[in-house]
């Protein structure tokens, strides 16, 4: 059930019908398509827009064209008359007899009139494609949870749907652990508890080449705040010097020039922190200095792995399992899937050949011994092989996207990465199009970063990124403390057990942390605030799985079944009363528009906001519509079917958003 699809359908023919168009030819479909939900309920529920433009382009009033739409429009069994107004609206109230056909048949219907995409080609998401040998980090929310509510979403809408992590199981990070193990591993500590020790020796053997790096920096660093320094007194000059039209402008240069100083010293001071923290531990100290080498040579024992040097493949087939263990433990609490984990190393073996076709077409060619292939809407060239003949990430992802095409058949490969990869993406894209690879729709679903609550990316003091896991710890912490509170529990009956409060707060913890990332706007930043992702009111998952639970006790106190409302209405039909009732009504029937606004932009907070909408609707109905003690059968049939059907799509939303609920709380 998509109401504006169906009211597109009838401009459509109208427009067709009508000799409104005077036998001009225009483009008939995309003026019938403006049909948009109106800002004031007072307007009706939808305004059709295409009068406006429309006159334009054949020169005549708009007012008169709205007329003779609307003259020709056949709407009849789904709105009441349509009205023109101000300069050419064609305004439209759903009729109430459509309403409640419409949510008779959602209520028979386990889709909930949600309509099956046809088609049998795939569509391929590659997303959470963590590095593996470093703990997940707090970067590695979104493209897991984004990804994931893509995959149930678009599932859920009748694509066939193919889930891919593209692990990062072949890069640096295993050379990090390598050398670690070579030089700092314990063999049997490493039996022991393979996953701790190995992170362990991440962090120590990734500490030192940070020493190394920020050495390195400080010298430019300190050169880069001199600069700013030198660049703000120029622009508070300016600024005196400038007349009162100049005043805006100057004002906005020495922020912007009083930002960049700030930046630079706080760059300076994290890297002076990593020296610090080296240097004042003296074991630390020791391992630095007899390691000075430590950044080159990790990059030689990733190569020595890349060249199928035994002693580095044995160790690499020995630890990656654990580093798998360690991920999946995390997918698992947050109940995530994939159809395939081909990480870069299952491609390894294609890449000679990959590089080998490009240049047969003559898109790659030698450039200083390295392969390179050079495109004409890029500055630099996309490198796929290096001069000591290493393959880059560039190289795999060719790989990979060949193996897709010919393993999947997709006709959309999304791939859900973070912003910063853009022009890693874009080059990608960019050969694949030279290369011959046009059947198919290559999307960068990228994101912005989550952010602390002072705005600055989220770190540790210790300038680490924060670890997913005790990220999640936290919120379910935070969500024992709002949901399970003895206070408010006080009321249950039966009363709540332990086991019930420690299930209740992972869903709400783990819930609170996916529905916050989904509901901004993907390509945002957000600053990640557990006070405000865990709360009962306000824009939170909580709140909407709290709705969730009122809707099934109204339903156990009434003592009905999902059978019992059919047959109620059977029995008695329904009838709209009240404004709420029509609101919420409203609301459920836009659950389809909600689902292809996601696919449309990629962009599950669409259907975030869509649930919330749905929750405050629900709320209205809540304190205006008594469902137990309504006037007449009729009213309360009406009524049950409302609460009914508001569970089901509440959790049904939440669901394609991997975000569960529960009975009450
Ligand atoms: N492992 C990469 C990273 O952590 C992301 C991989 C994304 N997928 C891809 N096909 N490139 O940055």
């Amino acid at each position: 059930m998509h109401l504006p699809n169906l009211l597109q359908q009838r401009f459509a023919e109208a427009l067709r019908s009508s000799d409104v168009l005077g036998g001009t030819t225009i483009d008939i479909e995309s003026f019938a398509s403006m049909i948009r939900p109106t800002a004031d309920p007072r307007h009706g529920d939808y305004q059709a827009n295409c009068a406006m433009p429309l006159s334009k382009q054949l020169g005549k009033n708009p007012r008169e064209v709205a007329a003779q739409i609307v003259e020709a429009l056949n709407v009849d069994d789904v709105c009441e008359v349509p009205e023109v107004a101000g300069p050419g609206f064609v305004n439209l109230t759903v009729k109430n007899e459509f309403l409640i056909g419409s949510l008779e048949s959602m209520l028979g219907d386990a889709r909930c009139s949600v309509d099956s995409a046809p088609g049998d080609r795939s569509i391929v998401i590659d997303f959470s494609s963590p590095n593996v040998a470093k703990p997940m980090h707090v970067g590695h929310i979104r493209s897991t949870v984004i990804g994931d509510a893509l995959a149930r979403t678009l599932r859920f809408l009748g694509y066939h749907v193919v889930t891919d992590n593209h692990l990062g199981d072949w890069g640096t990070q295993f050379g990090i652990i390598i050398y670690g193990y070579k030089h700092f591993g314990e063999a049997e500590v490493v039996d022991r508890d393979p996953v701790t020790e190995l992170t362990n020796l991440y962090r120590l053997v990734n500490q030192l080449i940070e020493y190394r790096k920020a050495l390195a920096a400080v010298d430019r660093l300190e050169a880069a705040i001199g600069e700013a320094q030198q660049f703000l007194q120029q622009a508070v000059a300016e600024a005196e010097r400038a007349d009162a039209k100049q005043e805006k402008k100057a004002k906005k240069a020495v922020k912007a020039a009083e930002r960049r100083l700030a930046a630079a010293r706080s760059e300076l001071e994290a890297t002076r922190e990593k020296i610090d923290a080296v240097e004042r531990d003296p074991e630390m100290m020791a391992k630095a200095q007899q390691h000075p080498r430590v950044d080159v040579a990790v990059l030689e024992e990733t190569a020595k792995l890349h060249q199928d040097d035994p002693e580095n493949i044995a160790l690499w087939e020995r630890f990656l399992p654990h580093c798998k263990d360690e991920i999946n433990r995390i997918y698992d609490r947050l109940d995530v899937k994939f159809d395939h984990t081909l990480g870069e190393s299952f491609y390894h073996s294609m890449l000679g050949d990959v590089v080998s076709k490009l240049q047969e077409v003559d898109l790659a060619r030698d450039s200083d011994g390295a392969v390179c292939v050079f495109l004409p809407e890029f500055d630099a060239p996309m490198i796929v092989r290096k001069q000591d003949g290493a393959y880059l990430y560039a190289t795999t992802d060719l790989a990979t996207l060949q193996y897709r095409l010919e393993q999947f058949d997709p006709s959309e490969i999304l791939y859900v990465v973070d912003t910063r990869q853009s022009e890693h993406f874009e080059k990608l894209f960019a050969v694949a199009h030279h290369f011959g690879l046009e059947d198919v729709k290559l999307v960068h679903v990228n994101f912005g970063t989550v952010l602390g609550e002072d705005g600055r990316p989220m770190k540790t003091r210790s300038g680490t990124l924060i670890g997913l896991e005790s990220l999640l710890d936290d919120a379910v912490e935070r969500a024992r403390h709002v949901v399970c509170d003895p206070e408010r529990l006080s009321g249950f009956d039966p009363p709540m057990d332990h086991a019930e409060q420690e299930m209740i707060a992972e869903v709400v913890g783990i819930g609170a942390i996916k529905f916050a990332d989904l509901s901004h706007h993907r390509t945002s930043d957000y600053r990640f605030s557990l006070e405000k992702m865990v709360s009962l009111d306000g824009n939170t998952s909580a709140y909407v799985q709290y709705s969730f639970a009122r809707t099934q006790k109204i339903l156990e106190n009434a003592e009905k079944c999902e059978s019992d409302v059919i047959e109620m209405v059977n029995e008695h039909g329904m009838l709209l009363t009240h404004p709420a009732e029509r609101n919420l009504a409203m609301m459920l029937i836009k659950l389809e528009e909600a689902l292809l606004a996601v696919h449309k932009d990629y962009a599950p907070n669409q259907l975030v906001d869509y649930l919330l909408d749905t929750a405050k609707a629900y709320s209205k109905f809540n304190d205006n519509c008594h469902v137990l003690r309504a006037e007449t059968p009729q009213i309360q049939a009406t009524r049950l079917t409302l609460v009914t059907l508001c569970g089901r799509v509440l959790q049904l939303g939440l669901s394609l958003i991997g975000v569960d609920v529960v009975p009450r709380m």
